[in-house]
């Protein structure tokens, strides 16, 4: 696994070394983020032209200034323009995309990925494979948000385009942005040199509010001026559907997840919990839980004890912690607690925003060519979560291996606006839900 740690300091320190000159230790970190390489501006090509995919390209154009957005693609005409609105605020001149290289649809993607160097895709986690797959056949340079896939074949697409992606020497980042926090790098660095001993448990939450339904089918209908199509509107709600978001446990709470599984170099061998809809009911809630509890497994027997709610008027709760034979650790408040190890993480100067820091250091390889794939660690964390679903759905133990070898693909074969989903509501409208002791989920 490459876990690089890339703070501002680093990054400055790095940038004014290369350049051979003490002068651009005194310019900004943007304007000195690419003296130390060619200066070929790069082109960037945005997939998924969303909140987060708006905001990545941005973060992008901040982390090196010789670099340009000449591609967007997004299902929906409305999305991409409103994306694309959101980006030229922040960075208006930078902004270089002719009508002919918007893409609406699901097809454009690959004549955008061709226009691009570094290609970012943020639509939901269900076409990241297909995306992924395409920017490595293409030979481009990834930044992809978390998951990276919703379902076993998914991930299997992912990690065999990951070890492709590394013979062809393409750099890619994965969207889990604690990775590149100092706050979080300290902490588990320490906790790795054994502060509290031996790690033999661990808590990790996502408890919050409901993010979905994004959008009610009345909404869809009134923006396309009839009644939707089945994938229109599921596209639109993307957030209730398994095909397209894994679930929220999946979706959100893999962060937490992957936090644990980074502190202990590897990956649960097996899990089983429980899970249901308490709060989310009617046609628009599509088929996820509202709440999931698990209890994974490492090969060395630590157990990690997960939750994951989205309901509101709830106690709210998103962090990890972990139990040593020595003392335990709150990893998200940057805490120890154990005798002579107890210590907290001390802001000084450094900036902890993952989101830009995750760029920088994209561009750093890229421009500086470093080593740096997370595609592997982001395809195993997606399985680590994907598994903590077939444990909730199913009520049955998951093992690492069945998981990963599952054959169940939620993606439909044919995507098209009049297509069918595999999910589809029944005559009363409801769609449905997995039933513990019943659903087969692998
Ligand atoms: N790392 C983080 O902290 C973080 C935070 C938020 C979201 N995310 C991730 O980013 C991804 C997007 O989330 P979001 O909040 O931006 O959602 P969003 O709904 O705001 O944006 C997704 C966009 O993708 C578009 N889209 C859907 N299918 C497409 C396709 N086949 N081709 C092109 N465009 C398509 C949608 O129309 C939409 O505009 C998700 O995977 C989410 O988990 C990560």
């Amino acid at each position: 696994m490459n876990f690089e740690t890339f703070t501002r300091r680093d990054f400055l320190k790095s940038s004014t070394v290369a350049a051979g000159g003490a002068l651009l230790g005194t310019l900004s970190l943007e304007r000195s983020a690419h003296a130390a390489a060619n200066n070929d501006t790069l082109k960037i090509a945005l997939i998924g032209c969303g909140g987060r995919g708006s905001g990545a390209a941005a973060h992008a154009l901040t982390a090196d200034p010789n670099c340009k957005l000449v591609a967007m693609v997004d299902a929906f005409q409305d999305r991409l323009d409103k994306g694309l609105e959101q980006i030229k605020n922040k960075h208006g001149d930078r902004v270089a995309v002719p009508e002919e290289n918007k893409f609406v649809g699901f097809d454009g993607y690959k004549e955008a990925i061709a226009l691009a160097d570094v290609v970012i895709l943020a639509t939901p986690p269900g076409f990241r494979p297909m995306h992924f797959e395409e920017a490595v056949r293409q030979g481009k340079h990834v930044f992809m948000e978390k998951p990276v896939a919703v379902d076993a074949p998914g991930v299997r697409r992912v990690l065999a385009a990951a070890a492709e992606a590394k013979k062809k020497n393409l750099k890619v980042g994965v969207g889990l942005q604690r990775h590149h926090q100092p706050n979080y790098n300290e902490t588990i660095k320490r906790l790795q040199d054994g502060a509290i001993g031996n790690i033999v448990a661990a808590r990790v939450y996502w408890n919050g509010g409901p993010v979905g339904p994004k959008y009610r089918r009345a909404q869809v209908a009134e923006i396309v001026g009839r009644q939707p199509t089945e994938m229109e509107f599921q596209m639109r709600n993307w957030y209730m559907f398994n095909w397209l978001c894994g679930d929220h446990i999946v979706e959100q709470h893999i962060h937490n997840l992957d936090v644990i599984n980074w502190i202990k170099g590897s990956y649960p061998v097996r899990v089983q919990g429980m899970g249901g809809r308490a709060f989310q009911q009617g046609p628009d809630s599509g088929e996820i839980f509202d709440h999931h509890a698990a209890e994974y497994e490492y090969a060395d027997g630590t157990r990690m004890f997960s939750q994951c709610r989205q309901i509101p008027n709830c106690e709210n709760n998103v962090s990890e912690h972990v139990i040593g034979t020595r003392g335990h650790a709150d990893v998200n408040g940057h805490k120890i607690f154990g005798g002579e190890t107890a210590w907290r993480y001390k802001k000084e100067g450094q900036s902890n925003d993952g989101w830009q820091l995750e760029h920088y250091t994209l561009f750093d390889a890229i421009r500086n060519d470093k080593p740096y794939n997370e595609a592997e660690n982001g395809a195993k964390s997606t399985l680590t979560a994907i598994m903590g679903r077939m444990a909730t759905y199913s009520g049955k133990v998951i093992e690492w291996e069945q998981a990963l070898n599952s054959t169940l693909e939620l993606v439909p074969k044919t995507l098209a606006w009049d297509a069918q989903p595999l999910v589809l509501p029944g005559a009363d409208g409801l769609y449905p839900f997995a039933v513990p002791g019943k659903t087969v989920a692998v």
